[in-house]
């Protein structure tokens, strides 16, 4: 499975070769779910075609409250329009113990011009998650994407570093002590490689450590995360992330975390996703003295068949066998969803269905009812190993943060 999704994203319309490829790759798809392929789940073999497969759940505790009793917190993307529609507001606040800002921290939306930042809506959704009771998680500082032209037509070699750092400062210094935590630099591997990149060419591939450092001086308190893309499709960008991580650990950089962003393909799927090789790398990046977080889980079903039920069926097979591999790391605190309901998503505008169906990738559907793939991830924490004794100074600060008692 290739990483090609992130360079698609100001691009809506699926290329006719991707498109021809999702074809093929639903019929090999399609074959395995039909041969009922078996796949790794865990120790056990699961059977995609097994539709006798069940997803009772005991209950009706909220996502987060299942979470919280393993220790751990759930949470989703929301962003400031979203978060007036109210139904999502309360859907929000009913399932989620922590907010992430889908868009409302890049850099085009933050700085808009070289001498202005526009803190406006961050500040609305910090005060969104307070008056909620929910921590709060920046996304993110240094990316390759969401670049304003301004910075475009600035950069050049001899002033990246001075413009990154300050942007840094300015941004995690305006946050700090309200963050839970903070995606520093997202995706700058592809393929294993270091992603080409504004500040690849113009700073070197140093610019990583620089950016943590900056960021761990603007706001000492938040926990300071590496997120990345394609991990779990693809072998040379996990060895590529190993390899970055023990780089970074070595040369003493204030990286806290992992940040495993979980956008799963259901076509091909499960010969995309390798179980025993993802335990194997959690269990690598934990032995670094690093937490995981997963970020951004969603499940892309272009190009997955029409019906609601087969739809739903295989998307709540994906949730549940993933995050029972995940969760069985302990170094795993955290599960994030890239939204809550399927009335707002990136799939839809990213990775349209050829049938123009609406997509269905997360917990809760358009009306705000909770899915199979609710059911799916209420298992899986419900069966999740506890982490409750593992209390550690982020998580402390993140339960302040929040008011919670500890
Ligand atoms: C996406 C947003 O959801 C879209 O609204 C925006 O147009 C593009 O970015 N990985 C990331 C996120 O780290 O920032 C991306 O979010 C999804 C992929």
């Amino acid at each position: 499975m290739n990483l090609q999704y992130p360079k698609m994203s100001n691009n809506s319309l699926l290329t006719r070769r991707r498109a021809l490829r999702l074809g093929l790759a639903t019929l090999t798809c399609m074959g395995a779910y039909a041969q009922g392929k078996s796949i790794a789940r865990g120790q056990q073999a699961q059977t995609l075609e097994d539709s006798e497969r069940e997803f009772t759940v005991v209950g009706e505790a909220s996502l987060k409250e299942r979470a919280a009793a393993k220790g751990l917190i759930y949470g989703g993307a929301g962003g400031f329009e979203e978060l007036l529609d109210e139904s999502y507001a309360d859907a929000v606040k009913r399932e989620c113990d922590i907010l992430v800002v889908g868009n409302e921290l890049k850099w085009d939306k933050i700085h808009p011009s070289q001498d202005k930042f526009d803190f406006e809506e961050g500040d609305w959704l910090v005060e969104f998650a307070r008056d909620r009771g929910m921590l709060f998680r920046g996304h993110t500082l240094v990316w390759h994407q969401a670049v304003p032209d301004w910075l475009k037509n600035t950069i050049d070699s001899q002033n990246a570093e001075q413009l990154m750092v300050n942007h840094i400062r300015e941004v995690a210094g305006h946050y700090a002590g309200k963050m839970h935590s903070w995606d520093v630099v997202n995706e700058a591997l592809d393929d294993g490689e270091f992603r080409k990149t504004l500040w690849l060419d113009n700073i070197g591939p140093e610019y990583i450590d620089i950016a943590f450092r900056a960021a761990h001086e603007a706001d000492s308190q938040a926990m300071l995360v590496y997120n990345e893309i394609g991990i779990e499709h693809d072998a040379k960008q996990r060895e590529g992330v190993l390899k970055l991580l023990e780089e970074l650990k070595a040369k003493g950089t204030p990286v806290h975390a992992l940040g495993i962003q979980g956008h799963i393909w259901a076509v091909g799927y499960p010969n995309n996703v390798n179980y025993e090789e993802l335990r194997q790398f959690l269990s690598e990046v934990a032995s670094l003295g690093l937490k995981i977080l997963i970020t951004e889980m969603d499940v892309i079903d272009s190009g997955t068949p029409a019906g609601i039920e087969t739809r739903d069926r295989l998307i709540a097979t994906i949730y549940e066998d993933f995050l029972s591999v995940a969760l069985d790391e302990p170094a795993v605190t955290a599960v994030l969803t890239w939204g809550l309901s399927d009335r707002y998503t990136w799939i839809n505008s990213h990775f349209p269905r050829s049938d123009g169906l609406p997509s269905r990738p997360l917990p809760l559907d358009e009306q705000m009812n909770r899915k199979l793939a609710w059911k799916a991830m209420a298992r899986a924490f419900d069966s999740a190993p506890s982490r409750s004794a593992d209390c550690n100074q982020h998580c402390k600060n993140s339960v302040k943060l929040a008011g919670k008692k500890n």
